[in-house]
C-alpha cells in the first residue's frame, strides 16, 4: 500500500529545472533515493516533507501521517543535548512534566545518556548526529526523512547512525533517506529511486537495483561508486 504518492512532481528554479515530473509511489519501510552529486536528491526529499512548495504536480498523502526530517549538518541550539531534545518536544505541545523523561529516554536510545547535560554544540559531528536523531524520534514520527544523514561522518560514527536508523524503523517508522552511500543503501533500504538530472529513472526492491540496474545511468553510476 501506497502511503505517498507524487504526481508529476516538479521543481523549478527560473529557468532551471531541478525536479522534472516525478511520479511515483512509495510503500515501503525503508526507502534510499540514489544518484549522482546534483541529482536532485535532497531537493527530492525537501518537496517530499513540504519544506519546498512544488512548481509542477502535487503530492498525494493518503492518510495524514506524522513526519520529522534530519538533516546532513544538524542544527543544534547553544545548550545541552538533553535541551535540544527538549525543545522539539516542547514544540509539538508535549506538557512539561513529559519532556524532561521522554527526551532523556530518546537521548538513551541513541547511546547519548552520558553526555545529555554537554553543551550540543562542542560535541562532535557524530554525536550532534545521534541528538539531531534521538531529537526527531522523540517525536515518534510515522515518516521520518534523512538527508545523508553520515556524510561528513567517519565509518564508526556512521555505522553507529546506521544501527540507529534501523531501530527507529523496526519501531515502525518509514525511512526515505538520500545517501551516495552505496553500502549504506544496501545495508538499509528494501527499495531504491534512482533519479539523474532532476528525473526518476529507476524505482526498484534495493536488491534488483544493486544486482541488475535496468539503466545505464544506474548502471555508470554503481560502477563509479563502487570502489
Ligand atoms: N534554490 C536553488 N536555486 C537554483 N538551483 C538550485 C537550488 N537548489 C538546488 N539547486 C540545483 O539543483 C540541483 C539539485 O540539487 P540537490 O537537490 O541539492 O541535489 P543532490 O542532493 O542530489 O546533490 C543542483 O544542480 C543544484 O545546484
Ligand atoms: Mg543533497
Amino acid at each position: 500500500m501506497a502511503w505517498l504518492e507524487l504526481d508529476r512532481l516538479g521543481l523549478t528554479e527560473g529557468s532551471v529545472r531541478i525536479i522534472d515530473a516525478i511520479s511515483l509511489k512509495v510503500g515501503a519501510g525503508r526507502t534510499a533515493i540514489l544518484g549522482p552529486n546534483g541529482a536532485g536528491k535532497s531537493s527530492l526529499l525537501r518537496l517530499m516533507h513540504g519544506l519546498l512548495r512544488p512548481s509542477h504536480g502535487h503530492l498525494i498523502w493518503p492518510q495524514v501521517l506524522s513526519q520529522g526530517m534530519v538533516f546532513q549538518r544538524p542544527v543544534m541550539l547553544r545548550t545541552t543535548a538533553l535541551a535540544n531534545v527538549e525543545y522539539g518536544l516542547k514544540l509539538s505541545g508535549v506538557s512539561a512534566q513529559k519532556r524532561r523523561a521522554r527526551a532523556a529516554a530518546a537521548l538513551a536510545r541513541v547511546g547519548m545518556a552520558e553526555l545529555a547535560l554537554r553543551p550540543a554544540r562542542r560535541l562532535s559531528g557524530g554525536e550532534q548526529q545521534r541528538v539531531a536523531l534521538a531529537r526527531a524520534w522523540a517525536l515518534e514520527p510515522e515518516v521520518l526523512f534523512l538527508d545523508e544523514p553520515t556524510a561528513s561522518l567517519d565509518p564508526a560514527s556512521s555505522r553507529e547512525v546506521e544501527r540507529i536508523i534501523h531501530e527507529i524503523a523496526a519501531g515502525g517508522t518509514r525511512i526515505v533517506m538520500t545517501t551516495h552511500n552505496l553500502g549504506q543503501a544496501r545495508r538499509i533500504a528494501e527499495e531504491v529511486i534512482f533519479i539523474d538530472g532532476g528525473r526518476m529513472l529507476e524505482q526498484t526492491p534495493a536488491t534488483t537495483f544493486f544486482q541488475q540496474p535496468q539503466t545505464v545511468a544506474a548502471r555508470g553510476f554503481l560502477q563509479e561508486e563502487t570502489p
